[in-house]
């Protein structure tokens, strides 16, 4: 089952050392990049990123990325 693509570029965010935060991956969250429960009942379930400094990071919006959690440009191949 193919995801669905809440957005077709990365979410900018700060993260917090030390903090963990769960990513999206079915698309179907209201609370965009992070998970909100909305994928029971689906194959899908979110992945942790646990953040080893403060930092910004790029979450894959289009959540066709291989680097999970992460963008990796894969959203620029995406019809
Ligand atoms: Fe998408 Fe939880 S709402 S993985
Ligand atoms: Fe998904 Fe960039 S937003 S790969």
């Amino acid at each position: 089952m193919e995801p669905h693509i809440a957005q077709k570029s990365p979410y900018v965010s700060n993260v917090e050392a030390g903090k963990d935060y769960y990513w999206c991956s079915c698309g179907q969250s209201k609370a965009q990049p992070f998970c909100d429960g909305s994928h029971k009942g689906s194959e899908f379930s979110p992945v942790k990123y646990h953040a080893e400094e403060t930092k910004t990071v790029y979450f894959c919006g289009c959540k066709h990325s291989a680097a999970k959690p992460l963008c990796d440009g894969a959203h620029r191949a995406l019809a």
